[in-house]
Formats: C-alpha cells, structure tokens, sequence
C-alpha cells in the first residue's frame, strides 16, 4: 500500500463515496464500449433468428440477420463481433471436412459481414467441436484426444477464415503447438495482418453447457475435455500457456470462464502486461439472466457489475453476449 490512512478522524474514507459527482472522480476503472466484441450464432436459412433456450434473449441468425446484427453492433460502437457457427447435423463427419470449407456457414459470414459492414472486425472460432460427429474440440481416435493431426486440420480452418477475410482469429481448442503453427501459416500465405487472439487459459468447465446447446454440441459430445482444457485448480499452468501463445505469434491472450477466473486475469496482465481478454462464457450470461427472470437480481445492474470486475481484474476487453444491452446502457437509451 502507497499510503496508509490516517487514524479517524483526520480520515474519513466515507468522504470520497459522498455524492454521484465525487465517485465518478475518484473512480479507478470504467467499462465503455470498446471493450466489448460480440459473440453471435449463424444458421443457415434467411430471415431466420431462433431462441436459445438456454440463453434468454439470445437467437441463432441466419447470414443476413448476422448482417444486420453486425450493422446495428457497429452502429453501437462495438469494435468486434465473434462468429460461431450451427452447423447441420448431416454436416458433420469424422474428418471435420466441413470446418476449412470456404463456403462454409462462417465463412460465409465473414464474407457477407466484410462486404455489408467493413468498419466491424471480425473474430471467428477456431475448433473443431461445431463440425465434429463426437462434439470434440479434437480429432478423436481410440478414445484419445490427437494433437499434431487435429493442429494440420485446425491450419487449414483458419487460413479458409483468413481468405473469407476475418481480422482476428480465435483458436478455442488447446491444442498443443496451433498458435505457432496457424501464424506460421498465415505469413506464408500472406495474411501477416491477420490477428490470433489466443484462448490460452480455457479452463474445462460447466459454465459452457448452454454455449453447446447454442452450437448443437451437446448432444453429440461424448465424455469430457479434460485432457485438453485446464483444471481448475491450476494457476502457474495459465501462465506457461500464454507465455507459451505469446512465444507463438499470439497477438491477444485470453482467460475463459471469466467471473470465476479473475484472479488469472489479473495474473496475467501483471505478468505480461499484453492485451488481456476474458470470456464471460454462456453459463455465466445464462445465471444472471436465469436470476434476473425470476426477480431475484436487477439483471441491469448485475450485468455491468459483472462487466466492470473484468476490467477492474486488469481486462482490456470482454466476450459478452450482452454487448449490445450493455452498449446500450452506457449510451444512455
Ligand atoms: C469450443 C468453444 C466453447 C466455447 C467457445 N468455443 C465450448 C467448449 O469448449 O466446449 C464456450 C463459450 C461459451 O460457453 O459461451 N471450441
């Protein structure tokens, strides 16, 4: 501690919580719109936009609704959207095929967003679980999780999102040796612009169950990540990854779950001091919304209580699906 207070009376720490004008003043951290990136859900079809049950207030879109989503985020002021497909079950196979195909859902996405709404950057999602007959992050073989195999397949869906022209891609797997070898990639095929915001501490855990509803994993996953997504009792080990992503050519780090996670948070900006992000996942959304729905919390207030601990933990940004809410909170409508 810089200073230590003064004994009572000569301080009074009450004095600086006095009135709305001296708060603001003294305030440390604030949330503002430019911390946030949206994650949003394609399905095919047009004109479609289909609740998630699991998810209050979220739909999966079909592309020209993505576009008008991403239209209505960029007039906002949101910087960055998130695209992360439902892929048809008749599309998913062993080999995962459909993940590098350039006219895949996503990458259609990307494209129609770019063309529509070229100012919005665009994250996608690299992983093979939307596309994968067993919901797995990996190819599966003898009921292991294989490393350098599902590292070539991963290499070739990020350089097809590359090509559709998204700006930031975002390896979720935690796969062993992906962030080097999809930078390697990219430069060679000369898309050095293109950033990787890596999921370097993605920790395995029940706060995505509504997320794979959202992507029509659960069903099809059988067993659990834990061989590839971190324990949670693990600290030092999130350090060794983004030191590790970081060596890789990851440009962004960032720490998933998020609220039951911020102590990483803030291990790794202090550590590090590189742009810092966490995801606010599904099942934290889904418990706020849960609880807000049944009049048991001001779902307003939680939501940027939530938000704000994100950047007080030393966040630059946050994934939020309550970007556009929050957005227009802080706009004041
Ligand atoms: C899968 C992926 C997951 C999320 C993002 N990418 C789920 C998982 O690892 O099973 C979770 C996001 C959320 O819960 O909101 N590659």
């Amino acid at each position: 501690m810089s200073h230590s207070p003064a004994a009572f009376p000569t301080a009074r720490l009450r004095r600086t919580r006095q009135s709305n004008a001296i708060r603001g003043l003294v305030r440390e951290h604030t949330l503002t719109v430019d911390d946030l990136i949206w994650p949003v859900f394609v399905r095919d079809g047009e004109g479609v936009e289909e609740p998630i049950p699991s998810m209050p207030g979220v739909v999966r879109r079909s592309v020209d609704k993505i576009v008008e989503a991403a239209r209505e985020a960029a007039d906002l002021g949101i910087p960055a959207i998130c695209l992360f497909p439902y892929t048809d079950p008749s599309l998913k196979t062993e080999d995962c095929a459909e993940a590098w195909n350039p006219d895949n859902l996503s990458n259609r996405a990307i494209r129609a967003v770019k063309e529509a709404v070229p100012e919005i950057a665009i994250m996608t999602d690299v992983a093979l679980d939307p596309y994968n007959i067993n919901g797995h992050d990996g190819y599966v073989r003898d009921g292991e999780i294989i490393n350098d195999e599902t590292v070539e397949a991963l290499v070739k869906m990020a350089l097809a999102q590359a090509e559709a022209g998204a700006d930031i891609i975002g390896p979720s797997d935690m796969m062993d040796g992906r962030i080097g070898a999809i930078r390697t990639a990219l430069e060679a095929h000369g898309h050095s612009r293109v950033m990787i915001l890596s999921y370097a501490a993605k920790y395995a855990s029940a706060f995505y169950g509504p997320f794979r509803d959202a992507v029509g994993a659960s069903g099809a996953l059988k067993g659990d990540k834990k061989t590839y997504q971190m324990d949670p009792g693990n600290t030092d080990e999130a350090l060794r990854l983004v030191c590790r992503d970081l060596d890789e050519g990851a440009d962004m780090v960032m720490v998933k779950p998020g609220m039951p996670y911020l102590d990483i948070c803030r291990r790794v900006k202090d550590e590090f001091g590189v742009p810092t992000f966490a995801y606010q996942v599904s099942g934290e959304y889904a418990m706020i919304m849960g609880a807000a729905q049944n009049g048991w919390i001001d779902g307003d207030k939680a939501m940027v209580e939530s938000l704000l601990g994100f950047k007080r933990a030393g966040c630059d940004g946050i994934l939020t699906y309550f970007a556009p809410a929050v957005a227009r909170k802080l706009a004041g409508e």
